[in-house]
């Protein structure tokens, strides 16, 4: 494993290919073969991918665990690990995407199946929960490799990879390309979004005994009238925006006056006119009236 792309048209001999959402067992066997643990612990083991890959390798101390009852129902949200290891694999669910308990196993839908989560949210929760008890019961030094795909719901991005805590070191990042997967032909809407082709595969090191270091993603939302980093083209054109892209210039005092950028310039109408009149964005409808366009030239770009 020399590269931090990953690329494994066919899955091999290992596991369960009917399984849904399982991986091609290449990723595991590279892994392994890099990192030669002494102890291999595969948590959402699923379709006993991550089984074939340790026999064919040899290992006889793996353990494999999985909520679905062919691998003992080992809950990751309610059981603790069951030993410390060198290197845990984990390939957790795709949010909603593939049900799990109720559809791929067992006849009813699993309370604690992480496929089964009532919100993104929740989710995300969840799977934060499960990565900080793996990262737990690593020993110092060993490695939690997670392979985490990207989600899109009704024209929305999920990276999950950005939305869940980042426990451990990060030792690698690495994209594996996806094949077969159900969304390869589907068409999104109207069909300007990009096909998801891809995948993560990230791995932590614990680097020390006791101290944790976790990277979490702060979400907050920002109001451009609150910031005096926006230029007064933007402002202008934001206002522009606002006003449904005509306005007069009373309109345009109305929304941009109560900016921090005017607050702080007590020549701001002047600095709007100005504006105005430098860039081709906006061109006069007429005396007074302005429009919102895109500029020709870039070279009259102020
Ligand atoms: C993406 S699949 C893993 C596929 C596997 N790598 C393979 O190649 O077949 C995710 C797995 O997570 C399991 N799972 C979901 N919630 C779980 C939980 N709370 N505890 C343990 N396993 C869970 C599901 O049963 C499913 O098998």
């Amino acid at each position: 494993m020399n590269s931090s792309i990953m690329n494994f048209p066919n899955r091999g001999k290992y596991g369960n290919n009917r399984y849904p959402g399982n991986c091609s067992g290449y990723v595991i066997l590279e892994l392994l073969k890099h990192y030669q643990p002494k102890k291999f612990v595969e948590v959402f083991a699923g379709g006993g991918t991550g089984v074939d890959v340790a026999q064919s390798l040899g290992m006889d101390n793996s353990l494999h665990l999985d909520l679905n009852p062919k691998y003992g129902g080992w809950n990751a949200l309610k059981d603790d690990m069951p030993v410390g290891s060198d290197f845990v694999f984990s390939h957790p669910a795709y949010h909603d995407i593939i049900a799990y308990s109720g559809n791929a196993w067992g006849n009813e839908p699993h309370p604690d199946d992480l496929s089964r989560c009532a919100s993104y949210e929740e989710f995300v929760k969840k799977l934060d929960h499960i990565n900080a008890k793996i990262y737990s019961s690593l020993r110092n030094g060993g490695k939690h490799a997670i392979l985490v795909g990207d989600v899109r719901r009704k024209g929305d991005y999920f990276s999950i990879i950005k939305d869940m805590n980042w426990i451990g070191k990060v030792e690698s990042h690495i994209i594996k390309t996806q094949h077969n997967t159900s969304t390869a032909n589907k068409s999104y809407g109207n069909n300007k979004l990009i096909r998801i082709d891809h995948e993560h595969l990230l791995v932590f090191k614990k680097n020390d005994v006791w101290s944790i270091p976790v990277a979490v993603t702060r979400k907050v939302e920002q109001n451009m009238k609150d910031s005096t980093l926006p230029s007064w083209r933007d402002i202008v054109q934001t206002a522009m925006e606002d006003l449904g892209g005509k306005a007069n210039l009373h309109e345009l005092y109305h929304v941009i006056g109560d900016t921090k950028k005017a607050k702080k310039n007590q020549h701001w109408q002047a600095k709007v006119r100005q504006t105005l009149q430098l860039s081709d964005e906006f061109h006069p409808i007429r005396r007074g009236f302005w429009g919102l366009t895109f500029s020709k030239n870039i070279k009259t770009a102020i």
